[in-house]
């Protein structure tokens, strides 16, 4: 299994785990005050324990049967965060074709670009005993899919949204530190440039760093709560087919506001893109929150790099 990710990270060998809490013994309001309220992640044991998707997803067959017209794009790959090396090698081909080589042992580590979105399959997908109050995403769509065979994603973070990493199929780990640091911008650096992935060296600057950095395995059927400005980084614990569904939904107003006001400190980018309706919604909020200045400071920044 490819473990790039972990193993040019140093801070990864001494992770402290996080907690683990039974999806049976969570009520919402604990969850919410516990660790949605406060960004503390958490995995839940058995959160999608009964999705129909646990079941019905094993069977190449049946996803190609629903989905396999939707095209798609294939990547020899992990998910990375850099451009060029997302689209290195990439495939244009169908959902139905991509399903054959992620079943087969020729492709040893791949992943898949979903062009839209995969609806025939929504069915599939269960509730949340623990979430049944939630408001829209700003910046992610109600849910994404990452379907893929031996693969994990490089170091990211989301800057704004919760979000539950459900293990639908086949297990992962996952190694976080968060953003709120005086270190963020080093982390930055490192991460957003993803050189650790073959310099081992790359992170030698953070040798004396002070930072708190945790671990979480996610096994099939579990979820693991991030919070925002987590960045965390992903492998793979089994080496077949496998597929995670990323639910984000909205912050509570004071994660919000503090959130657009880092950003607006320039401590934190605003990485990844979102739709006009959601960022109305979001220009809404600060508004109500009396942080409509600072929300068009992070839009400049966010332009200013673009265009850098
Ligand atoms: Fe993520």
């Amino acid at each position: 299994m490819p473990d790039t990710i972990f193993k040019n990270v140093p801070g990864m060998r001494n992770a402290a785990a996080v907690p683990v809490v039974e999806v049976d013994s969570l009520p919402e309001s604990l969850f919410n005050s516990k660790y949605v309220d406060k960004s503390q992640p958490c995995v839940i044991r058995g959160a999608v324990r009964g999705w129909p998707a646990r079941e019905k997803w094993r069977d190449a067959q049946y996803l190609k049967r629903r989905a396999g017209h939707h095209p798609v794009l294939f990547f020899p790959h992990e998910n990375h965060i850099t451009y060029d090396r997302m689209m290195a090698g990439r495939e244009e081909m169908r959902f139905a074709d991509a399903v054959d080589r992620l079943f087969s042992d020729k492709w040893s580590v791949a992943t898949l670009g979903l062009q839209e979105e995969l609806t025939e399959l929504r069915a599939d997908v269960g509730r949340f005993s623990f979430l049944t109050q939630a408001q829209q995403s700003f910046l992610y769509p109600p849910i994404r899919f990452f379907v893929y065979r031996n693969a994990g994603s490089t170091w990211h973070y989301h800057p704004m949204d919760e979000t539950l990493m459900c293990q639908v199929i086949g297990s992962k780990q996952v190694g976080l530190v968060s953003a709120r640091t005086p270190f963020q911008k080093t982390l930055q650096e490192i991460f957003l440039s993803e050189d650790y992935y073959e310099d081992a060296s790359a992170c030698l600057r953070l040798d004396n760093a002070d930072l708190s950095w945790f671990t979480a395995t996610v096994e099939e059927g579990d979820a693991l709560y991030i919070p925002p400005l987590w960045w965390h980084g992903i492998i793979p614990k089994s080496e077949s087919f496998g597929v995670t569904a990323a639910v984000p939904w909205r912050s509570p107003l004071p994660v919000i506001a503090d959130t657009i006001r880092k950003m607006a400190s320039g401590d934190i980018e605003m990485l990844g893109g979102t739709s006009e309706a959601q960022v109305q919604a979001l220009v809404d909020v600060a508004k109500q929150l009396g942080l409509e200045r600072e929300l068009e400071k992070v839009f400049q920044l966010a332009q200013v790099r673009k265009l850098g």
